[in-house]
C-alpha cells in the first residue's frame, strides 16, 4: 500500500521535477505552441542578391534586420532547381521524386494552367495539417502546382483542395509574356511548334477536301468541319502572337474565381501586399499560416515606379530592392499587431538565381555568390543553395548564424511540429524538425546526406561527416556548359539534366564544401586520401535512398503538362476569356 502511495506521488511529482530540470534555455515551451507562421518565399532569387549574405550594393534592409533578429542559414538546400518541384517539396516535406512532381523529359515545370498535372491531391501538404489543427491558412502570391485534373472547374490541384483556406494570387507563375511590351518568353518557343502544326493539319484538311471533292477519298463532312475547325483555331492562336499565352497563364484569382484574365500587370505588387496585411488583419485572434509567395525576383519584374531606376543593379535590383521593401511592410504590421513574439517569420528563395536570362548585356536574373552554377542545375550549389532565415524573438536566439546542411523541406516537420500536429504515417517525410537546430538545442543538423535531382535523375549527393566537418559532395552528373567553360548554358537558357547536354563521371567529381565552397578544385584519391572511403560510403546511401523510392504517376508527363482547352480556368464562356473584376476597386495607397 505504502508503496502504491510512493510510487503513485513519485509518478506525479518526477514529470514536474523533469519539465523544471528540462525547461528550455529561451522560454517556457507551453508559449511555443502554435505561433503564427509567415512563411515568405522568393522566386529565383539568388543567394548573392542578399545584403546579409555577402551583397554589398543591393539593398535589402528589411531581409537583413530579419537576420539580425533571428537565425541566418548558410548552408540552405532547395529540393530541386526549378519552381514547381522545389515548391512541391517545399509543400509536402519530400523530394519531388516522391509525388511524381519532377520531370522525367525535358518538361521540368507546369506549362499552362490548362494542364493536367499538379500537385497530386492525395500529397498532404503543411498547411493541411496546420488547417486542421485549427489555423486560419492563406496563401498569397504564386502556385504554380497545377489547377485542374479532369474538367475545368475540379481545381483537385488548386491551393483550396491542398489546406489553404484563402488564395490570392496567380496559379501559375510570372512569365515575360504576361507584360505586353516585353519580349514573350514562353510564346517564342511555342509559336515555332504551333505554326508547323498549323500547317500540318491544314494540309491534311486540305487534302481531305479535296479527297472529298474529287470523290478520291471517302470522308464524313462531319469529320471535314472539325478538321477545318481546328485549323482555323491553331491558325488564330499562332495569328494572335503572345496574346493566347497571356490569356491562358496570366491570370489572377481569388480562392475559386478568376479575378483578371489577363492580370492587370501594373496594379499587381499593391494587390499582393494588401491582401497579404488584410489577411494577417483578419486572422490576428487566432493561429494563423500565411505563405506569401512572391512573384518577385522573376522575370519580367513587375516593378512599380517607385523603385524603377533606384537600385545599382538596373531593373533586376530595383525588383529585388522592391521586394524587400514588401517585407519590410508585411514585418511591420506584425509588429503594429503585437505579433512580433508570437509570430515564426521564414525567407527563402525557391531555388538560386537565373544565370542564362540575359537581354544584350543586362543581366535579368539573380547572381549566386561565390557558389557555381545556377537555375535549372541540379547538382552545382548555386542551383540549390539559398537564403534562409528564421525569426522568432524570445524563442530563437538572435544575430546568429548556423552553416548546417538544412533543406526547404525541413519546414514541413518544423511547423507540423509546432502546430501540434504529427507527421503522416503513411509515407516517407525527408524533411527534419529545424527547431532544436535553431534554439541551439543540439550542434548537427539531422541531415547526414542529401540528394541533388535534376528532373528524376540523380545528380549529386552530399554528405555531412559530422565527426569531421567536412561536407563532402559527390557529382555523378553535371551538365555541359555552352560556350564551354561558361559556367551556365547559355545557348539554350537552361542546363538539361539528362542526354548529350550533360557528362557522366565515374568515378564521381568529389569535393569538400567546408575547404571549397565554390566547387572549383575536384579532389582526386592521390590529393585526397578519404576518396574511396569517401565514395563508397556515398554509394551506399544512394542505394538505401533508392530503396525508399516507390513509382508514382508522372505529373508532368508529356499528356499532363499539354494545354487541354476543357481545363483551361475561364472567367467567361470558353474560349471569350476575359474579365477584371479589380478594376472597381480602389487601390489602397501602400
Ligand atoms: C550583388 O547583386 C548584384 C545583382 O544580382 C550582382 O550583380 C553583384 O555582383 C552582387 N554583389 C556581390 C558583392 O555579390
Ligand atoms: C518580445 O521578446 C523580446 C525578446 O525576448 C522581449 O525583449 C520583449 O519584451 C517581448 N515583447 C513582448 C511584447 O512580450
Ligand atoms: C497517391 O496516389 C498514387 C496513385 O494512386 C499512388 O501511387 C501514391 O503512392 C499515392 N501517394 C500517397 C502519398 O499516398
Amino acid at each position: 500500500m505504502i508503496w502504491q502511495l510512493t510510487s503513485y506521488w513519485t509518478s506525479l511529482v518526477t514529470p514536474l521535477i523533469f519539465s523544471l530540470l528540462l525547461q528550455p534555455p529561451l522560454t517556457q515551451l507551453s508559449i511555443i505552441t502554435q505561433p503564427n507562421i509567415v512563411l515568405l518565399m522568393a522566386d529565383d532569387l539568388g543567394i548573392g542578391d542578399v545584403g546579409c549574405y555577402g551583397n554589398d550594393t543591393i539593398r535589402t534592409p528589411n531581409i537583413d534586420q530579419l537576420a539580425k533578429e533571428g537565425v541566418k542559414l548558410t548552408q540552405h538546400i532547395a529540393a530541386a532547381p526549378l519552381c514547381t518541384p522545389s515548391r512541391a517539396a517545399f509543400l509536402t516535406g519530400r523530394y519531388p521524386i516522391r509525388s511524381g512532381m519532377d520531370a522525367i523529359n525535358n518538361y521540368r515545370v507546369i506549362f499552362w494552367n490548362g494542364g493536367s498535372g499538379g500537385l497530386p491531391p492525395n500529397e498532404t501538404t503543411f498547411a493541411k495539417i496546420l488547417q486542421q489543427q485549427g489555423y486560419s491558412t492563406g496563401l498569397i502570391g504564386k502556385w504554380h502546382q497545377g489547377v485542374n485534373c479532369e474538367s475545368r472547374n475540379d481545381h483537385c490541384h488548386h491551393p483550396l483542395n491542398h489546406g489553404f483556406d484563402y488564395f490570392y494570387g496567380m496559379p501559375f507563375t510570372l512569365i515575360s509574356d504576361c507584360q505586353p511590351n516585353e519580349t514573350p518568353e514562353m510564346d517564342r518557343a511555342f509559336r515555332r511548334k504551333l505554326w508547323l502544326s498549323t500547317q500540318m493539319i491544314g494540309l491534311v484538311t486540305l487534302t481531305a477536301a479535296l479527297g472529298r471533292l474529287t470523290g478520291l477519298i471517302s470522308v464524313r463532312w462531319k469529320m471535314l468541319i472539325c478538321l477545318a475547325g481546328f485549323s482555323l483555331l491553331f491558325f488564330i492562336s499562332w495569328f494572335s502572337s503572345y496574346g493566347f499565352v497571356r490569356y491562358w497563364n496570366c491570370i489572377m484569382m481569388r480562392n475559386h474565381e478568376v479575378t483578371e484574365q489577363p492580370m492587370v500587370t501594373d496594379r499587381t505588387t499593391s494587390l499582393i501586399l494588401r491582401e497579404s496585411i488584410s489577411f494577417i488583419e483578419r486572422n490576428k485572434h487566432k493561429p494563423f499560416l500565411l505563405f506569401l509567395s512572391f512573384l518577385h525576383s522573376h522575370t519580367p519584374l513587375l516593378t512599380t515606379e517607385k523603385f524603377l531606376g533606384r537600385s545599382h543593379h538596373g531593373l533586376y535590383g530595383d525588383n529585388v530592392e522592391e521586394m524587400d521593401w514588401m517585407v519590410g511592410q508585411v514585418l511591420e504590421v506584425i509588429d503594429k499587431e503585437g505579433l512580433k513574439n508570437t509570430t515564426l517569420v521564414y525567407f527563402a528563395s525557391d531555388h538560386g538565381g537565373w544565370l542564362e536570362r540575359q537581354e544584350g548585356k543586362r543581366q535579368l536574373g539573380g547572381w549566386n555568390g561565390i557558389y557555381r552554377g545556377g537555375k535549372a542545375m541540379g547538382g552545382w550549389e548555386g542551383g540549390i543553395r539559398v537564403p534562409g532565415i528564421f525569426r522568432w524573438p524570445g524563442v530563437l536566439p538572435a544575430a546568429t548564424v548556423i552553416d548546417e546542411p538544412t533543406s526547404l523541406m525541413d519546414i514541413y516537420p518544423t511547423v507540423v511540429h509546432l502546430a501540434g500536429g504529427v507527421l503522416p504515417q503513411d509515407r516517407v517525410i525527408d524533411g527534419r524538425d529545424l527547431m532544436p537546430l535553431l534554439r541551439g538545442t543540439v550542434e548537427h543538423s539531422e541531415h547526414e546526406f542529401l540528394f541533388h535531382y535534376c528532373g528524376i535523375h540523380l545528380h549529386a549527393v552530399r554528405w555531412h561527416q559530422k565527426d569531421s566537418g567536412a561536407i563532402w559532395k559527390a557529382h555523378y552528373v553535371t551538365p555541359v556548359f555552352r560556350p564551354l567553360g561558361a559556367g551556365a548554358c547559355y545557348d539554350r537558357g537552361f542546363c538539361p539534366c539528362f542526354g548529350e547536354g550533360v557528362t557522366h563521371h565515374d568515378p564521381p567529381l568529389l569535393f569538400d564544401l567546408s575547404r571549397d565552397p565554390s566547387e572549383a578544385k575536384p579532389l582526386s584519391p592521390d590529393t585526397e586520401p578519404l576518396f574511396d572511403t569517401v565514395i563508397r560510403k556515398m554509394g551506399r546511401a544512394i542505394e538505401e535512398h533508392r530503396r525508399t523510392l516507390t513509382p508514382v504517376p508522372e505529373q508532368l508527363s508529356v499528356y499532363n503538362v499539354v494545354w487541354k482547352p476543357w481545363l483551361q480556368p475561364c472567367c467567361g464562356t470558353f474560349p471569350f476569356c476575359w474579365c477584371d473584376k479589380e478594376g472597381d476597386n480602389k487601390l489602397a495607397n501602400l
